[in-house]
Parts: C-alpha cells; structure tokens; sequence
C-alpha cells in the first residue's frame, strides 16, 4: 500500500506530481498482524494500572551508566512487559545496522505511556543513544522507540519502524526527553499508535525527511505533548487526524504533506481544563482531509493560535476551520461536548495566514470565537458562520494585499481592511453584517458601503 497521489514536497517546491512513497507496510506481511491490530487500547479499565512505575523498568540487554555500541546484529525479546534494550542512567549507546524484533504485551498502558515499559528500545534517565540504518519491529502492542527523562537524547536516521498492536507509537518522548529523527519510515497498523508521539509531563520530537502511515484510530502521524517539528514530512493518517494536541503544545510544520482521515486534519484540545496557549503552525505545505464530514483545522475546549504560511488546505468538506465547545473523547473517534462532560469550554482561536490562498469556510460553535487574520498575498473565498447552538464570534480582518471572495452573507464582530476602500472585496451579491459597537469597526463610523460586486458592508445591532 503505497501513498499515490502524494507530492513530495521535500524533493522540491517545484515536484508537484504523483510519486509512490514507500513505508514498512508495503514490506510487512499486514496479514499476519491483522489478529494483533483489532487489540484495542483500554486505559479505563484494569489496563490502565498506576500512574506510577510500579517496578524497574525490565530489558533483556540492559545498560545502566554504561557506553554501549551494537552493529549489524540482530536482538530480539519475546515476553510481557519487557524491552530488547534498556539504555538507562547516564549511558551512551550507539546502533547501527541492527534488526530489533519485540514481541509480547503491556500490561499496564500508563506505565507504557508514562515510562516506555515493553518499548523495544527504552532510553532513559539522562542517557543518549543514536539509532542509524535499523530496522525496528513490534508487534503485540509497544513503542518502537522511547525515550524518557530530562538530559535523555536520541538520534534516529536511516530507520524503519514497523509495529502492530495497540499503542505502538514510532518514536515516543516523555519525562522532558528529546529525540531528534531523519530518513525514518514509520507504519504503525494498531490504535492510539501515533508515528511521533510526546506524552506527560512533555516530550519533544523534531522529525526530517521522513515518511508515516498510521491505520488505525486514534493514531496520528504527530501528537503532541510538549513540542513537535516536521520539516519534509509525509504522512497518511488513514483513521485519524494528521496531529493530535492535548492542552497548551506546540506543533510547528514546514514542508509537509499530510493527509487525515477521520475526525478533521488537525485535531487541538485539552483533555482536562481549557488550557491557552496552543501553538499551531504549518509553512509550506499542504494539509489534505480525505472525506466529506472533515475540516482541515479543528479546535475545541482550547485557546489556540495558528499561522498558516504558503500553505494549501484541501478538504472536501469545504470547511477550513471548526471551533468547537467540544472535545475528542480518549476513544478519539467522536466530539463531545457537554452532552458528555459538562465541564467542556468553547475555543477561542487566532489564525494568521499569509501567502495561501484558501477556500472553504471557518465555523464556530456555541460561544467560540475565531480571529482570521489575512495578510501578505492571500486569498479566501468562503463565508464565517455560527453553527449549533448559542452565538459566537468572528474577527476578520485583511491587509490590503489580500483578497476575500464571499460565498454568502456573513456576520461578524470586529472587521478591519487595510485596504479602506475596500476594493480587495469581491462581493459577488453577499454583505457582510459589522458589529456597530465592536471597538475595531470605529473606522466604518456605523456607515453602510457598497462593496465590490453589489454587496454591502452594513451595520447591524
Ligand atoms: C529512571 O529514573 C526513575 C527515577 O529515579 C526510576 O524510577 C526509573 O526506574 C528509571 N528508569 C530506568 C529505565 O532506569
Ligand atoms: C558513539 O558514536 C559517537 C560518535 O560517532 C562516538 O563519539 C562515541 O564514542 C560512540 N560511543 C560508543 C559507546 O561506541
Ligand atoms: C502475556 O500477555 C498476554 C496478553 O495479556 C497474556 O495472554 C499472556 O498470558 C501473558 N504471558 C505471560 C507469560 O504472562
Ligand atoms: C521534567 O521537567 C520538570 C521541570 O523542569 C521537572 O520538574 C521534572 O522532574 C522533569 N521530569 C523528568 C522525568 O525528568
Ligand atoms: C528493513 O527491512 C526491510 C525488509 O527486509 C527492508 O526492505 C528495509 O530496507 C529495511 N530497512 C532498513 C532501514 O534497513
Ligand atoms: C470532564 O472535563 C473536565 C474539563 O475538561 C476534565 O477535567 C474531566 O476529566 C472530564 N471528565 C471526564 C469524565 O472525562
Ligand atoms: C485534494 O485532495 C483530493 C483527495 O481528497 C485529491 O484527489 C486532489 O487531487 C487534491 N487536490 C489538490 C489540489 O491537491
Ligand atoms: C461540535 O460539538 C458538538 C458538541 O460536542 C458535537 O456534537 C459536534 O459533533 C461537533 N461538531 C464539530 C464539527 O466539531
Ligand atoms: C453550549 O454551551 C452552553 C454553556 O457553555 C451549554 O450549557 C450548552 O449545553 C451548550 N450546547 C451544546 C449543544 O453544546
Ligand atoms: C494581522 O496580522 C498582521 C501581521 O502579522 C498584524 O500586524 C495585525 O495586527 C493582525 N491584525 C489583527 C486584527 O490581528
């Protein structure tokens, strides 16, 4: 199963095309673990255990405060909740043309989350470790890569990494460790099996040149808990958003093309209070939403910014934007709001974007509010709408380089225009409606003006 129809944009802005990409699932035998990847993750009953470690984090080549150095060799485990390595306090270790091959299951999937138990290779506690030109299988349900504690780095290129069963992340950061990757191709066929994962407190993972193909729900190709980079990324989420982000993370993107299939492209909440100060960004690239019912961005229960430079957002649902009073549920195949949990908030989002021209529409639901900010040669053809129940708020504004084609009437807060003539709006027959009292509109001094193409720029209450 190769991506077509996919351009690599890391070869070249100017490779527009239809190229194969190649992942481990075109290699694997996906037939074999077909059995392991209907293995659904449940955190909410037994499975879940402690928060806590509840015993040493258990290896079959194990290394504490140790330089370690392996190469074209093979080491594999098969047993419950243990590693093929443990690189652990202080210890160094380097990797090179070896085949790692874990079997057995988890447990406990906190303790997996939170600490990499049954990972295949465990860096923790200060530790460095640097992977080149390895190829890592899992099955059954375990991270190909973890790396855990403050002062832990990894190194990850020229690797391949395979896993089935539930929550098999690719490379997997928490405890405030770093991994840094290039040339990886990650295929992970199971549940909440993201490709680049950071989990609690934070983990940070900045990944290069590199491919992702996730199957299964719940799992991403980034998901961010802490930060996340992708430069020359391509990614295939066939059942998921392309980035989860839970709370105040930050995702930063440049050259990616990436494609999600359920939920919406890009999915930013918090799974506990609304948390402000999500930071999303994308320059460069082309974010795509495979069916009818996906917005490419979508936001709830979270006070976010994004920025979106050069970038081509392409859904078929016609909808660019969602801010929602919702959440996605730890099922992560749903939003729910407060029918489930009453405590949810409405998002509040700022976008900036420039150099990208866009069409659809942005959506607010019941209380939320959207700042869409075009600037720099942009253009947007589409409408601003409340959706479900309750009001919600809208702040538009254009420089005067930038172009907004309406689709419909539109109501909004704040409007603001660089150009004050208003000659960068084609109306086509719509108005939009300003808030007289909305501080940012004292310039249009409650008038009504024709606009470009019939339509007016009007008051209302
Ligand atoms: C890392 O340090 C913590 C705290 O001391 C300890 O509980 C844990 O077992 C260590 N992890 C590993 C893999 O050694
Ligand atoms: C690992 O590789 C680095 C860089 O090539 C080298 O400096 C270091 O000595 C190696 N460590 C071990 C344990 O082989
Ligand atoms: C390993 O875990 C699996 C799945 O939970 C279980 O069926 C099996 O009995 C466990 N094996 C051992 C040796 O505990
Ligand atoms: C992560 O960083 C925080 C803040 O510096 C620190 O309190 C915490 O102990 C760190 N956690 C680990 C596992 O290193
Ligand atoms: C991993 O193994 C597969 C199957 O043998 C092979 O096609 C692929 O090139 C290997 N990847 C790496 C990075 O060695
Ligand atoms: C309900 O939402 C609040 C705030 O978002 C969160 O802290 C709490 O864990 C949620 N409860 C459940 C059962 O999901
Ligand atoms: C948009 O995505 C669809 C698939 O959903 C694809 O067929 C189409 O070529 C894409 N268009 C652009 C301009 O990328
Ligand atoms: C908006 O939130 C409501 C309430 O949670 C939910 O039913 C609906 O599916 C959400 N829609 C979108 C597009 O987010
Ligand atoms: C809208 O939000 C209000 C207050 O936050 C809440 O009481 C109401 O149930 C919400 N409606 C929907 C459909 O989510
Ligand atoms: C829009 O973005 C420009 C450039 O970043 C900034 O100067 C301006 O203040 C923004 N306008 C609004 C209304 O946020």
């Amino acid at each position: 199963m190769s991506f077509k129809h996919l351009a690599l944009l890391a070869l070249s802005p100017l490779a527009l095309g239809s190229i194969s990409v190649i992942d481990p699932s075109d290699y694997a035998d996906l037939s074999a673990d077909a059995k392991d990847n209907t293995i659904l993750a449940d955190y909410t009953t037994d499975n879940g255990g402690p928060m806590y470690l509840s015993a040493d984090i258990a290896g079959r080549y194990s290394y504490s405060d140790t330089d370690v150095e392996y190469d074209h060799t093979t080491l594999s485990v098969n047993a419950n909740d243990t590693s093929v390595l443990v690189i652990t306090e202080g210890s160094t270790a380097n990797l090179s043309y070896v085949t790692i091959v874990k079997e057995g299951y988890t447990t406990w999937l906190n303790q997996a989350s939170f600490f990499g138990v049954n990972a295949a290779v465990n860096v923790a506690n200060a530790s460095t470790a640097s992977i080149d030109h390895t190829n890592i299988t899992v099955h059954n349900g375990a991270a190909n890569v973890f790396a855990y504690g403050t002062g832990t780095t990894v190194y990850v290129s020229d690797t391949d990494l395979y896993s089935s069963g539930p929550v098999s992340h690719g490379l997997y950061a928490a405890g405030n460790a770093t991994i840094h990757a290039s040339s990886v191709r990650a295929y992970s066929g199971g549940n909440r099996c993201s490709s680049f994962s950071g989990d609690t407190p934070a983990g940070y993972i900045h990944v290069s040149d590199s491919i992702a193909h996730t199957a299964g729900i719940g799992s991403a190709i980034f998901y961010a808990l802490g930060e996340v980079y992708g430069t020359n990324v391509v990614g295939v989420a066939k059942q998921a958003p392309v980035l989860f982000s839970d709370g105040a993370q930050e995702a930063y993107f440049e050259n990616v093309d990436l494609t999600a299939g359920l939920l919406a492209g890009t999915v930013m909440f918090s799974s506990a209070e609304r948390q402000t100060g999500a930071v999303l960004s994308f320059t460069n690239s082309r974010l795509t939403t495979s069916t009818e019912d996906m917005p490419a961005l979508w936001f709830g229960n979270v006070i976010a910014q994004a920025s979106l430079v050069a970038t081509e957002l392409n859904t078929s649902s016609g909808v660019l934007l969602v801010a929602n009073s919702s959440q996605v549920t730890q099922a992560f195949d749903h939003f729910a709001g407060v029918e489930e949990n009453s405590s949810i908030k409405p998002a509040q989002v700022t976008v900036s974007v420039a150099e990208s021209d866009l069409v659809g529409d942005i959506v607010a639901y019941n209380g939320s509010s959207i700042v869409w900010n075009l600037t720099e040669h942009s253009s947007w053809t589409g409408s601003a709408y409340t959706a479900g129940t309750g009001s919600a708020s809208f702040t538009v504004s254009l420089d005067d380089t930038s172009v907004w084609t309406l689709t419909s009437d539109v109501t909004v807060d704040d409007f603001t225009n660089g150009d004050t003539k208003n000659k960068n709006i084609r109306s086509k027959g719509h108005s939009i409606h300003y808030s007289k009292s909305a501080a940012g509109n004292a310039w249009l001094k409650s008038r009504t003006i024709s606009l470009p193409g019939g339509g007016k720029l009007k008051p209302r209450a």
